[in-house]
This record gives C-alpha cells, sequence and structure tokens, in this order.
C-alpha cells in the first residue's frame, strides 16, 4: 500500500533542503509526497520564488502561521500541524534544519506516535542563546530517524546518547540543490547585471538576532560594511528583520550613502550566482557557510561559533568578530583561489541516500 510522506517546509533555508528529497520521492511508486507549508515565512521574495526556483508545486497543505514571538510561532504551526497530522496520519513526517517549525512538527508527530525524520540532524553549535540551538536539540531527541550531513555530527547525537542505530550519515541536502540548479546558477551571470567584475566584490547576508538586533552592535557591522565597502563594492540582498532592524536603527540610510547595493532578498538562483562568482562572501547564515564551503569561496561568519564546524576545519569558512571584519576581508581576498576539501558525502547524492533509508526503514 502507498505510504504518505509529509515534507515539512516552512523558512528560507528549508526550501534547499526540500526540493531534492520531493524530486526523489516522487520517482518513487511506494510513496505518496505532500508539502506542508508552515507560513513562517511568507514574502514572495522569502517563500513563493524558491517554490518557483526549485519547481516545487503549490503546497498540499498551508498552514498561514507566519510571524510571532518564540512561543507564538512554535506553538501556532503546533495547533495547525496537529490538526492536518490526526487527520492525515501520514507514515512519514520529515523536517528539515532547526526553524521554529522543524521543532514543532516533530513535537505534534511524536506526540501522536508518527515516525518521524530529521533531515539536518546532529548540529551544535553548543551555544544555548541560540533559538536554532534548543531547536535542534529537542527535535533530534524526539525524531524516530536522523539524518546527519557529516561525521561531526554523528559524534554530537553520539555524545548526548542517542542510539547508534537512529542515526544514518546521508550527507548535505543543500549541495543537491545546488547540483540540480548548476546551470541555471552558471548562466545567471548576476555580477553582470550589477555591473560587477568576478572575483572583485563581496556578497554581504545577515539576519542573526545576535548581530541585528542590538543597535550597538549592527552599528559596529555598519561601520565594517562601509569601511569594507569603500575597497570593494558589496552587494547585500537585506533579509526582513535586519531590514526593519537598520531601519529602526537608522542605519539604512549609512549604507546607502556609502555606495553599498542594497537589494531584497534574491532568489536562489539570483543568489547563488553572486556567490559562485564572488572575491568573498560575509555573512552569519547556516547554509551560506556550507555552499561556500563547497563552491570554494571565502567566507567569513560573524559568529562566535557555528554549528557546522566541518566549513571551517575543511572548508572556506572563517569565524569573525564584527570589530576588525575589514582586516578579515582583506585576508580573505587575498586567499582567493585556495580552494580546500569538500567535505565527504557533500555530493548532491543525499536524496537518493535518504530515500534509500527510508526504503530500508519500511522493510
Ligand atoms: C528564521 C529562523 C532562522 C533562520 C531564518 C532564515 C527561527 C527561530 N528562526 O529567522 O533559524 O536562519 O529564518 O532566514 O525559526 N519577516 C517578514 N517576511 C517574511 C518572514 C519574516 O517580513 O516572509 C519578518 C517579520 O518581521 C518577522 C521577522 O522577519 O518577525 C523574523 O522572522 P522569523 O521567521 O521569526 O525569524 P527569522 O529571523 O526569519
Ligand atoms: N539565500 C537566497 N537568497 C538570499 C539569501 C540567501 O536564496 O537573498 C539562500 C542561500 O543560498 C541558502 C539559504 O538561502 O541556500 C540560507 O538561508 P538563510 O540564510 O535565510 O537561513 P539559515 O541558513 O541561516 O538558516
Amino acid at each position: 500500500m502507498s505510504q504518505l510522506v509529509h515534507l515539512i517546509a516552512a523558512a528560507r533555508p528549508n526550501f534547499m533542503k526540500v526540493a531534492p528529497l520531493y524530486h526523489a520521492l516522487r520517482r518513487q511508486d511506494w510513496c505518496r509526497v505532500q508539502i506542508v507549508h508552515t507560513g513562517q515565512h511568507y514574502d514572495a521574495n522569502m517563500s513563493d520564488t524558491f517554490f518557483h526556483d526549485l519547481r516545487l508545486p503549490e503546497p498540499d497543505y498551508h498552514l498561514g502561521v507566519g510571524s510571532g514571538s518564540h512561543a507564538e510561532q512554535t506553538g501556532g504551526v503546533m495547533i495547525a500541524y496537529g490538526k492536518v497530522a490526526a487527520e492525515a496520519r501520514p507514515d512519514w513526517i520529515i523536517v528539515v534544519g532547526d526553524v521554529n517549525s522543524t521543532l514543532a512538527c516533530c513535537l505534534v508527530g511524536a506526540k501522536l506516535g508518527l515516525r518521524t525524520a530529521h533531515l539536518e540532524a546532529g548540529l551544535r553549535s553548543r551555544d544555548r542563546s541560540m533559538p536554532e540551538e534548543l531547536n535542534r536539540i529537542v527535535t533530534d531527541q524526539l525524531s524516530d530517524l536522523l539524518w546527519t550531513p557529516s561525521a561531526d555530527a554523528d559524534a554530537n547525537l553520539l555524545a548526548e546518547g542517542i542510539p547508534i542505530d537512529r542515526i544514518e550519515c546521508v550527507g548535505n541536502i543543500m549541495i543537491d540543490s545546488f547540483e540540480m540548479m548548476k546551470p541555471q546558477i552558471e548562466e545567471r551571470r548576476m555580477f553582470a547585471s550589477f555591473d560587477l567584475v568576478t572575483g572583485a566584490y563581496g556578497v554581504v547576508t545577515l539576519h542573526r538576532p545576535s548581530n541585528v538586533d542590538t543597535p550597538s552592535i549592527l552599528a559596529v557591522l555598519v561601520d565594517e560594511l562601509v569601511t569594507i565597502g569603500a575597497k570593494i563594492p558589496l552587494i547585500f540582498p537585506v533579509h526582513p528583520r535586519t531590514r526593519a532592524r537598520l531601519q529602526a536603527a537608522g542605519l539604512l540610510d549609512r549604507l546607502v550613502q556609502a555606495g553599498i547595493r542594497l537589494v531584497d532578498p534574491l532568489g536562489y538562483v539570483d543568489f547563488m550566482s553572486l556567490v559562485i562568482n564572488a572575491g568573498c562572501v560575509i555573512t552569519d547564515s547556516g547554509g551560506v557557510q556550507e555552499e561556500t564551503t563547497y563552491v570554494g569561496i571565502p567566507c567569513l561568519t560573524v559568529r562566535e561559533n557555528t554549528e557546522r564546524p566541518i566549513t571551517v576545519t575543511d572548508g572556506t569558512n572563517r569565524l569573525v568578530k564584527a570589530e576588525g571584519l575589514h582586516l578579515a576581508v582583506e585576508a580573505a581576498l587575498k586567499d582567493r583561489g585556495a580552494m580546500k576539501r569538500r567535505p565527504d558525502l557533500w555530493d548532491g547524492q543525499t536524496a537518493g541516500r535518504v530515500v534509500a533509508s527510508m526504503v530500508r526503514h519500511n522493510m
């Protein structure tokens, strides 16, 4: 009998993790796959554009939960998905990443006794002030099956007492999206549309509360970006949280006057087209740390820790402080071309390994 699979999608970084698995599951005859969009991200440029770029169909369910406090958002998703899951009783609930909706849907599945699996399990920053770290810890404790991107994640789970038979290293699903879209990404040449020269510009993304929610910290970052912008052109697709904080702190104009190219959040193909041709990337994003390692572009991550240490040990990532960021950028630009190692199983084949794992667990 055909099994029902729910794939949970909620926020921008989820769509790149869901898409390759959706396409792989659609090719299976033993299951019927449905996409559940919780509505955590809802602006067209934070959601719809990715469905279009990644060739995803309209979600089967749209829960429309939207923004709010952590409690409102997590609780709202639980209430809405709780009804859907209780009625549909999927054979598999697959959650990805570490956003509030990931935890909420996992908790719903666990309480209903439905088989729940976490894709991108085992990452740990060891920083419990990060909302995502709490989401990761609880999601991994509750999920029946944990699909990890790398061996360090397996070790984290084992250290937390999770039995080894619940853990499978499948590799990095985001790389599947990159490989799937690579021809379009390479063809797009966004740098030309922005009058930029390959290798001679920086891409900036910032949205972590630890960087953007405190005006004094945000002001230091803006000062640094202005200094860097005087040396190389910077293009900065601004996350809605960050735009609101820059506006509230009166810092948006300072960036504009310094010639930093502020644009709305970009679609996946446009954004990755800028990344692969950049001299360096300045970010606090989780996914961007991985993508830059894969494509060999220097990445400066403005954070004190990372749940993705393999991007530092093996890849092109460096953790940096806001103060002195411009010096780190100078060093990174000199380092360009120093291609590091791509982690094992970051090869565009992760979705296939997840499907194989599901088939084994169905037996
Ligand atoms: C969320 C995730 C974070 C992830 C990020 C990816 C949690 C706790 N956080 O953070 O892990 O890295 O998404 O981008 O789950 N907003 C809009 N339009 C939208 C979405 C958000 O205007 O489509 C604004 C709202 O003012 C909202 C704010 O952005 O309050 C923050 O959105 P939210 O989803 O709560 O957190 P993110 O910072 O996006
Ligand atoms: N991304 C994008 N457009 C942008 C900024 C980021 O398509 O303007 C993509 C990026 O390539 C990566 C994902 O969004 O695939 C990362 O999402 P985000 O930084 O919002 O979340 P995080 O990974 O930090 O949770």
